[in-house]
């Protein structure tokens, strides 16, 4: 056991060189160490959804081999579950696992948006909305960090693609950083103080993320108060010195001492002050020391335990997207004799698609599959055909697809049920590179046609890590979309189908008919080093619900076994301006004859903003079981941030004020409840000058009255539409053009006086 150290002590000893080699790796997986001193290494590892530890060779691409651990849904699934408190145990059993193989920092959750549906790497994040994924993303990292081990919030920021990942610069403007990039990281910080925080690659507005003040140190601890430390992506660092200057503290992986001597050169040389290295020495020696109670006592895992979790989590993950009436009843869940009679098509029924490739890629304790999973719980050896080949599957992928289809339209034809599994092959999603389309392959879709020729109860089950097209819908009678469920994806499907648990899973992101309604359409990926946010604020369902586009399926929807009353919404307001806050009611009623869960979402409309809003913006939401005919009321409170958009001008949150929509439902394009309130709205004007409009001097009080004054009877003269083709002319052209006698010289006048 190694006894904590007292980090100043340490750091009043440490020498130039010491201090350098500590704020980075001494390898691919470990923070360097100072023997004589008494300060070990530690070790951090991959992350996010279950633990990557390599034994041997190290990379950082998932291609050498790791210990086996739980592999958990990876966080596409997660966030279907909306549901705080089981990602707060998922997150726990994480911290265990962590710190039962002695390792310091899991590197996760990524709370990055889904800006793009075509995204490589969206199976690793949560939503489209930073509400849902900063609030799930800080019960992760409560979770984890409560077993005594960091988390590292991840990739910040504004890094949603992973074309030309370490090199683009993402060009977005500020009040789009503020209101959709940068939320979940600020409420992550904000409510679990992550141990540390990883930067991007990407650029954001022409500034690697690694060397960026104003990211690293101005907003995220200054404006956040963010305590941990600040790790580079793996090889993020560009330029070193100025990347400790910016507020990074800690390069990874190693790069062999060459980056460590730079830094002593920069000391030397006064290019880099000393004190801002031992800021990042200190922050790097205090995670290291409180990190050795937990590495002192490892501690148990419980492997069976785990799996169950992961059970649990991939059956609430998944989403019922659709559940149609066949006959007299809804296809699902199936009876037991609808479930003797059967039959399962589709490779991913046996060789399960369960997590995305690259850094995240997890070595299972175990892995269940569908089809043993159905089989066993029905105890029928229902019949299974394979349907088609999938890429990536070693004795799938070179078969021959027509033998395959038609063997799977002999097999469904005369079955009761055919339970058909379809899903994006590995190869299509991974970190690295984006998808170029939303389709399911040809193949898989050839047999779904034609399986459904000849029967009517075609139950789709998908897997995938981002959302696919499903304009091939009508020919399935019900979609379970169960995203990428992790080791025990397979019996969780099983669970599900059979009606053991209940569908409970929303939609975390839409999906969209066409790549062409999205959007970031023509701004996605970018072209020669730039990726223009064109579509600003207006991302997932804020574009759809704001620019009127039909969708398949919209953020928030998920269906259940049972079904779900909503009554009673109420909204009141209190206090005004900056002190505005909201609290909205509602009741929520079990009006079907099974259990079930259902997330109750909360949504705000700011119709009169002078700024362009979404529609619709997600603020709160809150996921209640209920058995038939239990009825619960909810209270949500609003505060001020919530009722604020980022003002351009002033540089800062602000509340408009005015009429208030807040709308209560089950999906975004299902709204059960509405309530207006009209919030009073802060006063928002600048420092006037001489380059000031006309209608900021009129929007100014100071500047209405002096306005009014200096121009005297000339304004009463003149006509309405005058005064409106005036209104956006700066005062100094106004003063210019001499109208009603006023000149520049006056204009000097006015400005000191209003500043007075
Ligand atoms: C990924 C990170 C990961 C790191 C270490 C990088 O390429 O972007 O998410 O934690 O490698 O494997």
């Amino acid at each position: 056991m190694t006894a904590a150290f007292d980090v100043e002590r340490v750091l009043a000893e440490l020498t130039l060189e010491e201090k350098a080699a500590l704020t980075s790796g001494s390898d691919f997986w470990h923070t360097d160490g100072v023997e004589r001193l008494g300060v070990p290494q530690v070790m951090v590892t991959d992350g996010p959804h279950g633990l990557r530890k390599q034994a041997e060779s190290a990379d950082h691409l998932g291609i050498g081999n790791s210990v086996p651990a739980t592999c958990f849904p990876p966080a596409a699934a997660l966030a279907s579950t909306w549901d705080v408190d089981l990602l707060d145990r998922v997150g726990r059993a994480l911290g265990r696992e962590t710190r039962g193989n002695e390792v310091a920092v899991l590197l996760g959750p990524g709370v990055n948006m889904k800006r793009s549906p075509l995204c490589g790497r969206n199976f690793e994040y949560f939503s489209e909305d930073p509400a849902l994924a900063g609030d799930l993303g800080a019960a992760l990292v409560s979770g984890i960090q409560s077993e005594g081990v960091g988390t590292s919030l991840k990739h910040f920021a504004a890094n949603n693609q992973e074309t030309d990942r370490m090199r683009a610069s993402s060009d977005v403007d500020e009040r789009t950083l503020r209101e959709i990039y940068f939320p979940a990281f600020e409420r992550v910080v904000k409510q679990a103080q992550p141990w540390t925080v990883m930067c991007s690659y990407n650029k954001i507005n022409g500034t690697y993320a690694s060397q960026d003040h104003w990211l690293l140190t101005e907003v995220l601890r200054d404006e956040w108060g963010f305590e941990g430390l600040v790790v580079s992506d793996w090889g993020a660092v560009v330029d070193r010195v100025a990347a400790v200057a910016a507020g990074l503290d800690l390069e990874m992986p190693a790069t062999g001492g060459r980056t460590d001597a730079l830094v002593v050169d920069a000391v030397k040389n006064g290019q880099l002050d000393e004190a801002v290295l031992d800021t990042a020495v200190r922050r790097v020696l205090a995670m290291i020391a409180k990190a050795q109670p937990a590495l002192a006592e490892p501690g148990p895992i419980d492997v069976e335990a785990h799996h169950a979790l992961a059970r649990e989590a991939a059956a609430d993950g998944s989403v019922l997207l659709k559940n149609a009436v066949v006959g007299d009843a809804p296809v699902l869940p199936l009876s037991a004799s609808a479930a003797a009679d059967a039959v399962v098509i589709g490779e991913f029924a046996r060789t399960p698609r369960y997590q995305g490739a690259g850094s995240s890629q997890v070595n299972p304790t175990r892995l269940d599959d569908a089809l043993t999973a159905l089989r066993s719980a029905t105890g029928t050896d229902l019949a299974f055909a394979a349907g088609f080949s999938v890429a990536g599957v070693e004795g799938s992928q070179d078969a021959d697809d027509s033998a395959l289809l038609a063997e799977a339209v002999e097999t469904a034809r005369g079955a009761g049920t055919v339970l058909l599994f379809l899903g994006l092959p590995a190869p299509d999603e991974s970190e690295g590179y984006d998808r170029t389309h939303l389709d399911l392959p040809a193949n898989q879709l050839a047999v779904l046609r034609a399986v459904a020729e000849v029967n009517d109860r075609v139950v789709v089950v998908l897997a995938n890590g981002s959302a696919v097209a499903v304009e091939w819908q009508d020919a399935a009678a019900a979609v379970l979309e169960t995203w990428l469920g992790g080791q025990a994806g397979g019996s969780a499907v099983a669970d599900l189908l059979l009606g053991v648990r209940n569908p409970s899973g929303k939609l975390a992101e839409t999906i969209p008919h066409r790549v062409e309604d999205t959007p970031a359409f023509g701004n996605f990926p970018g072209d020669n080093g730039h990726v223009r946010y064109g579509e600003g604020v207006l991302i997932g369902y804020r574009w759809y619900d704001t620019r009127l586009v039909d969708v398949a399926y919209p953020f928030g929807h998920g269906l259940s076994y049972t079904t779900f009353g909503y009554s009673d919404v109420a909204a009141t307001v209190s206090g005004e301006g900056a002190s505005s806050a909201v609290e909205v009611t509602v009741t929520v009623t079990n009006t079907g004859d099974r259990a079930g869960a259902e997330t109750v979402q909360v949504y705000v409309g700011d119709p009169e903003a002078a700024v362009l809003r979404p529609t619709r913006e997600l603020k709160a939401f809150a996921k209640v079981t209920l058995e038939p005919g239990e009825s619960r009321t909810l209270t949500f409170a609003l505060d001020a941030r919530d009722l604020s958009y980022w003002h351009p001008g002033l540089r800062r949150w602000a509340v408009g004020g005015g009429r208030t929509v807040v709308e209560v439902g089950a999906s975004s394009r299902d709204i059960r409840g509405t309530a207006e309130v009209t919030v009073t709205g802060e006063a928002l004007y600048g420092t006037l000058t001489p380059d000031s409009t006309v209608n900021e001097w009129l929007a100014h009080p100071r500047g209405a009255e002096l306005l009014g004054a200096a121009f005297g009877e000339a304004t009463a003269a003149l006509d309405p539409t005058m005064l409106a083709m005036m209104g956006d002319m700066p005062m100094r052209v106004v003063a210019s053009f001499g109208v009603g006698g006023f000149d520049l010289a006056g204009l000097d006048a006015l400005v000191e006086r209003a500043a007075a």
